[in-house]
């Protein structure tokens, strides 16, 4: 019998390493981008917010409070969002411990810091830009600090970074303000509004868990805003049997909190 992997059309899926290899690693730390390199995986997502002073870094939640310590250094601050705080502040907090003890001392990453991290480990980013409704005018902030860093060079653009979110109106504003960079959308639209989210991204980026077949089949038949096919890389999955699932489906990605049992599976 076939597996589902070798009926398969064309190459395998990229394996890209959710938050950094965030089953191994406390996630969006750049310890979990260096675990992501150990395991030999070139690909990891990161999700990005603004501080109080206008500058970026890289957390999940839009408050401190699972993640860092900043419950107890910052008592009197609740609700904790990371909108409130200066970069110096976040700073000061530990970003590793809640993971486990050896990770103690762990911070919470700015982008630049971020990006340094990734280029020196010869790593591709799909950056996430988190909540943009809680940060007006992101986009542009994220891509002056990408520029600023050589990230917007020619060799980057075309093969290292990927800029996606949940907000439609972000993934259009960076398609706008850079139209060269590759852009996803997070999220699963109807079939029939393809069309017109394919005028502004390269990728459309859903959930594993109400993936078909049929909808990866119809991304694919359009080409996104580069000309290119149309994409898919799909998220969460953690195991071996989803992962040779959703590959069975044709998708171009699999971002996994596992990469090296997603590799081991697909690759
Ligand atoms: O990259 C896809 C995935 O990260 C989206 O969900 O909540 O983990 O940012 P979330
Ligand atoms: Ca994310």
């Amino acid at each position: 019998q076939t597996s589902p992997v070798s009926a398969r059309q064309g190459t395998d899926p990229l394996v890209i390493a959710h938050r950094g290899a965030s089953a191994y690693a406390p996630e969006n730390t750049l310890a979990a981008v260096d675990k992501a390199e150990e395991l030999g995986i070139d690909w990891v997502e990161n999700d990005v917010q603004r501080t109080k002073d206008g500058q970026l870094v890289v957390l999940h939640d839009t408050d401190l409070k699972r993640t860092t310590d900043a419950e107890q250094v910052f008592p009197d601050r609740a609700p904790w969002n990371v909108k409130d705080f200066t970069a110096a502040e976040i700073a000061r907090l530990d970003a590793g411990s809640w993971f486990g003890a050896e990770w103690a001392g762990a911070r919470v990453p700015t982008l630049k810091g971020y990006l340094d991290a990734v280029e020196d480990n010869r790593q591709k980013l799909l950056l996430e830009i988190k909540a943009p409704e809680l940060y007006p005018g992101i986009e542009k902030d994220i891509l002056r600090v990408l520029r600023a860093e050589g990230w917007l060079d020619r060799a980057h653009v075309r093969n290292k970074l990927v800029i996606q979110s949940f907000g439609a109106d972000s993934v259009k504003a960076v398609h706008e303000q850079r139209p060269d960079v590759t852009t996803g959308f997070l999220g699963a639209p109807a079939v029939a509004d393809l069309p017109s989210y394919a005028k502004f991204t390269d990728q459309i980026n859903p959930t594993h868990s109400t993936l078909t077949a049929e909808y990866v089949a119809a991304v694919h038949r359009l080409k996104g805003a580069h000309g290119k096919r149309l994409q898919v890389s799909t998220w969460t999955v953690n195991d071996a049997a989803g992962a040779l699932r959703v590959a069975g489906f044709g998708v171009d990605g699999i971002i996994t909190n596992n990469p090296d049992v997603v590799r081991d599976a697909v690759g």
